[in-house]
């Protein structure tokens, strides 16, 4: 690869006299004609920010910034420039000149044979492959497949440069990563927001053309449309951008993260818009003119708003509305209002963040996605997605709550593993020894207090499940179970490079945790003489195969 870095260079010196002659504060250059796919370009957390530039035959394309590494890069990004063949590329950048210098052009991206092979890159959680990402976005079933933009900043591990970054998946458990879907313009980076088929074409844009409902952020968040004719895989943004502009009215910068979704009673869109300190309501007949409807305060952040038949009665639905922290309100919806009927109540915790729902799911299950906030030790990368699940409502002692469990196409990663009834905890953990080594798995159990007021599981030295029954809390979380008598705890469990969902009493509580070894012991059950009715492990396959 090198001699394509000496081709560039070369080129640069020749091209743009620019190069290497300007103070460090100064915009410094170098240009190339593009004869490869990719940019390969070297980071270093150490370096300060820097504004970049990519202008294609004159043209400024992209603006972003970027700490480009002075010496040994920490690892490198990549920049498709497919689109580009043939014509020059400019590289400005505002940083130290002489940090352009290891920028190249190849067919490859730097160290792609590695790509999900690295030791610390989770195996059945979706990762993208360099870069930040935070929340799912768009979440959607469109022409056989399901998408998953995602925020995403392509050139750093850390949060900056808010992009969609897009993924697709037939079964929701193996993903394919396209590249970004939408990159920032005048109205700002992309932060969060949705996207639907228009099936009747309301918009304009083409019959079951893909439409993305996303906020443009700059010293105001506004909400604006893009749409894709080709399966999600090039974007053009509405001419008429932004559709919602609300900051006047609600004399807040956070209007943001619409989640739009078609209401077929009335025959149009709805908009569930987090603005300054709640969701609103919008409609609409074309996606692109807003009428603003109704208010719920007391959320933050990436609304979602669906109905769930109740304990799987159709003939007996509710409406839930949640925010980012996955607090939500259990209700009823006319298309224009949401009434809460009771309080606010959470079903999940730990490192989930700003988790949204599928749309149109063709066996209409409500499938969800969520950020989960994991750091992988010397990976390019920082965060994951949450494994999918499917949202539930269900009758409890406490009244209708919402359930969440992982997606049963899981279970197509299950590898031969062992099973186990009625074993002290000392059997199960001998049992459970020769998986010391195995650290993509799926663990379910059942254990029963006897004697002690707390127990749990824990791998490599760190509590995974902690069950504090006398303060009736599961790691950390006030938990208190269906049986209230009883001494049971029923655990799901998917373990996987540095990050743990971890599933209680079939979904009514879900915590997220991010893997922290301590030690090299394996599995083990813990707590004063308890007993563990019941025991499964099963390896899980890499989705990277
Ligand atoms: C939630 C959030 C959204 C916003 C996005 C920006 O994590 O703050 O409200 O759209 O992230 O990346």
């Amino acid at each position: 690869m090198q001699h394509f870095f000496v081709t560039i260079i070369a080129l640069a010196v020749c091209c743009f006299s620019s190069l290497g002659n300007t103070s460090s504060a100064e915009n410094s250059s170098i240009g190339l004609k593009i004869s490869k796919r990719y940019l390969n370009i070297p980071v270093s957390q150490g370096s300060e920010r820097a504004k970049m530039t990519l202008s294609v035959n004159g043209k400024l394309e992209r603006e972003f910034v970027i700490r480009l590494a002075s010496d040994k890069p920490d690892y490198w990004v990549f920049y498709d420039m497919g689109d580009w063949k043939g014509k020059t590329l400019k590289i400005t950048y505002e940083g130290k000149p002489d940090d352009l210098k290891r920028i190249y052009q190849a067919d490859e991206r730097a160290g792609e044979d590695g790509f999900y092979k690295e030791n610390t890159r989770p195996q059945v959680h979706f990762t993208q492959i360099v870069g930040w990402n935070n929340d799912p976005n768009g979440l959607l079933w469109h022409n056989g497949e399901y998408h998953l933009f995602f925020q995403h900043n392509p050139y750093e591990r850390e949060w900056e440069n808010m992009h969609w970054g897009h993924a697709v998946s037939k079964d929701l458990i193996h993903w394919t990563e396209l590249g970004e879907a939408l990159y920032p313009d005048e109205n700002g980076t992309v932060f969060s927001g949705s996207a639907v088929t228009d099936n009747n074409n309301t918009a304009g844009f083409g019959k079951n053309a893909m439409v993305a409902i996303y906020t443009g952020a700059s010293s105001k968040q506004v909400q604006c449309l893009a749409y894709s004719t080709d399966n999600g895989r090039s974007w053009s943004k509405y001419s008429g951008n932004p559709v919602i502009d609300s900051r006047e009215k609600w004399n807040s910068v956070d209007t943001r993260d619409p989640k739009v979704f078609w209401y077929a009673p009335n025959s149009e869109w709805v908009m569930a818009l987090c603005e300054r300190d709640g969701q609103s309501i919008y409609t609409s007949k074309d996606l692109k003119e807003w009428k603003y409807e109704s208010h719920v305060s007391g959320f933050w952040e990436c609304p979602d708003l669906f109905e769930l038949p109740v304990d799987g009665d159709l003939n007996n639905k509710k409406w839930v509305l949640y925010g980012a922290s996955g607090t939500y309100m259990i209700g009823s919806f006319d298309g224009k209002k949401f009434i809460p009927e009771g309080g606010k109540y959470y079903y999940c915790g730990g490192t989930i963040y700003a988790a949204q729902t599928y749309t149109d799911v063709p066996d209409g299950r409500r499938i969800q996605i969520g950020w989960d906030k994991i750091n992988h030790p010397s990976l390019p990368v920082n965060g994951c997605m949450t494994i999918p699940t499917e949202l539930s409502l269900r009758t409890t002692k406490d009244g209708i709550r919402l359930f969440s469990q992982p997606i049963r196409e899981l279970e197509t990663l299950e590898l031969p593993g062992g099973e186990w009834k009625d074993l002290s905890a000392e059997e199960a953990n001998k049992a459970l020894k020769e998986y010391a080594g195995v650290d993509v798995a799926r663990i379910q159990f059942n254990i029963q207090l006897f004697l002690a007021t707390s127990a749990g599981f824990s791998y490599q030295g760190q509590n995974l499940v902690d069950y504090d029954m006398v303060s009736n809390r599961v790691n950390g979380t006030f938990y208190s179970p269906e049986d209230m008598t009883s001494m049971d705890l029923t655990v799901d469990m998917i373990v996987d490079k540095y990050a743990v969902d971890i599933f209680i009493d079939g979904g009514a509580y879900a915590h997220y945790m991010q893997r922290d070894p301590k030690n090299a012991d394996g599995y083990q059950f813990w707590g004063n003489n308890i007993m563990v009715k019941s025991l499964r492990i099963t390896p899980l396959k890499s989705i990277w195969e």
